[in-house]
C-alpha cells in the first residue's frame, strides 16, 4: 500500500506555477490521508481567489496517479493562515539586499497624499546622499506614476539584461531602477494589485543591486498595495515621511505614517516640502502653503522634522531636465538638502563620510 512519506515525496516534484518552488517547499500541503488505493489531498492556497488552483489540483492528480497502488485522488484546497502566508513571503525573497545581513539601509519615502513631492525629495535625497560620499540606489516602486526616470534624465533608457540579471541604469552616480524603463512611452501600466508585490520582488531579486549604503524607495501616494507589499518584503525598510507645510496635507501624512506602526516599520521622520516660497530674484522666504505642517507631523507622530525643503523654481525646472536640483552647486535646495541627507544618515547611525559643509555648499 501506498505511505504517505511517499505521497510527500511525489508532492515535493510539484511546483506552484506562479512561484515556481514546490508545494512542499511552500508548505502549501495540509493535509494527506491515504485509505487504501485512494490518496486525498488539501493543498492550502495563499488566496482563495487563486486563478490557477485547477492547474494545481490537475498536476498534483497527474503527479500522484504516477504512483503505483494509487487508484483515485482527490484534491481539496484550503487557504493558508495569515502569519504562514507572512512567513511564506519572507521565505521566498532571496534578494541579497533584502537580507538582515546587507549593510544597505532601505528608505521609502512616502506620503498620505500624492503631489507633496516624494519623487522630488526621493531623487534629490539620493543625489545628496551621494555627495556625501554614499553609494545610493533608487528603486521607482510607483509602479503605475513612475516620474524617477524623467527626474534623473534617465526616460526612455532600457535597463541592460544579462544573463537574466538585470543591470540599473547609472544615473548622475546612482543606480536607477524604475518601470518606466520597461514600457513603452504612455503605454498605460493597468496590473491589478497582487502583480505589484510580484514587480517589487522581481525588482528586489532580479536586480544586481550590489550592496549600496542606501536603496531609496519612491513609494506611490497613500497606504495602498505597494505600501503593504514593501511592509512585508522588506520589513527592515524604514519610512521618511513627505508632507507639506499645509495642515490638511498633514493630517493626511500622520495617516500614511501610523500604518508604519501597524506594520512594525521604523519611522525615521519627517520632511516638510514645499516650504517658503525662495523668491528667484531677491531671495526672499514666502510661506505660500503656509507654516507648521511639518513640525505638526512630526510632533504627532514623536519622530524629528529632519529637513525643510524650499519652493523654488529650480526644484521644477531642474526635475524637468533630468538633473535634481541637490546637484545645484550652491543653491538654497542644495543646502537643504544636504542637511536632510547628513541628518538622515545620522537617524539610522551611518556616520558621514563628506561632511555637507565641506562640500563647497
Ligand atoms: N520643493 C519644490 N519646489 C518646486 N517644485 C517642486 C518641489 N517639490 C516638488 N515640486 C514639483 O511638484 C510636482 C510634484 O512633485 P512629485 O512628482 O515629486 O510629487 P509626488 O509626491 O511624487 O507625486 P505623486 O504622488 O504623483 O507620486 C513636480 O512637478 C515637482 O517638480
Ligand atoms: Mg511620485
Amino acid at each position: 500500500m501506498i505511505t504517505k512519506d511517499e505521497v510527500l515525496r511525489a508532492l515535493s516534484e510539484v511546483h506552484d506555477p506562479e512561484l515556481k518552488r514546490s508545494l512542499t517547499e511552500l508548505g502549501m500541503v495540509d493535509k494527506v490521508e491515504v485509505d487504501g488505493g485512494t490518496v486525498r489531498v488539501t493543498v492550502a492556497l495563499t488566496t482563495r481567489a487563486c486563478p490557477l488552483q485547477d492547474r494545481i489540483a490537475d498536476d498534483v492528480r497527474a503527479k500522484l496517479e504516477t504512483l503505483p497502488g494509487v487508484e483515485r485522488v482527490e484534491v481539496d484546497m484550503s487557504e493558508m493562515s495569515k502569519e504562514k502566508r507572512d512567513e511564506l513571503f519572507g521565505r521566498t525573497l532571496n534578494a541579497p539586499i533584502a537580507s538582515p545581513e546587507s549593510k544597505t539601509r532601505i528608505i521609502g519615502v512616502a506620503s498620505g497624499k500624492g503631489g507633496v513631492g516624494k519623487s522630488t525629495v526621493t531623487v534629490n535625497l539620493g543625489a545628496a546622499l551621494h555627495l556625501l560620499g554614499f553609494d545610493v540606489a533608487i528603486l521607482d516602486c510607483d509602479i503605475y506614476g513612475f516620474s524617477v526616470p524623467r527626474m534623473v534624465g534617465v526616460e526612455g533608457r532600457r535597463p541592460v539584461v544579462v544573463d537574466g540579471k538585470i543591470i540599473p541604469i547609472p544615473a548622475h552616480g546612482m543606480k536607477v531602477i524604475s518601470m518606466g524603463n520597461f514600457v513603452d512611452d504612455n503605454t498605460p501600466v493597468v496590473w491589478r494589485g497582487p502583480m505589484l508585490g510580484k514587480i517589487l520582488r522581481q525588482f528586489l531579486t532580479d536586480v544586481v543591486w550590489g550592496e549600496p549604503d542606501f536603496l531609496l524607495l519612491d513609494l506611490p501616494p497613500g497606504t495602498g498595495d505597494m505600501a503593504l507589499d514593501v511592509a512585508q518584503l522588506l520589513p527592515k525598510a524604514a519610512l521618511l515621511i513627505v508632507t507639506t507645510p499645509q495642515v490638511v496635507a498633514s493630517n493626511v501624512a500622520v495617516r500614511a505614517a501610523q500604518m508604519a506602526f501597524k506594520t512594525n516599520q521604523e519611522l525615521i521622520g519627517v520632511v516638510e516640502n514645499m516650504s517658503a516660497f525662495i523668491c528667484p530674484c531677491c531671495g526672499e522666504a514666502t510661506p505660500i502653503f503656509g507654516e507648521g505642517g511639518g513640525r505638526a507631523v512630526a510632533e504627532a507622530l514623536g519622530v524629528p522634522l529632519l529637513g525643510s525643503i524650499p519652493l523654488t523654481m529650480e526644484a521644477r525646472t531642474h526635475g524637468d531636465q533630468g538633473v535634481p536640483v541637490a546637484l545645484a552647486e550652491g543653491s538654497p535646495s542644495q543646502v537643504a538638502y544636504l542637511e536632510l541627507a547628513e541628518r538622515v544618515a545620522q537617524a539610522l547611525g551611518v556616520s558621514v563620510k563628506n561632511s555637507a559643509r565641506g562640500s563647497g555648499a
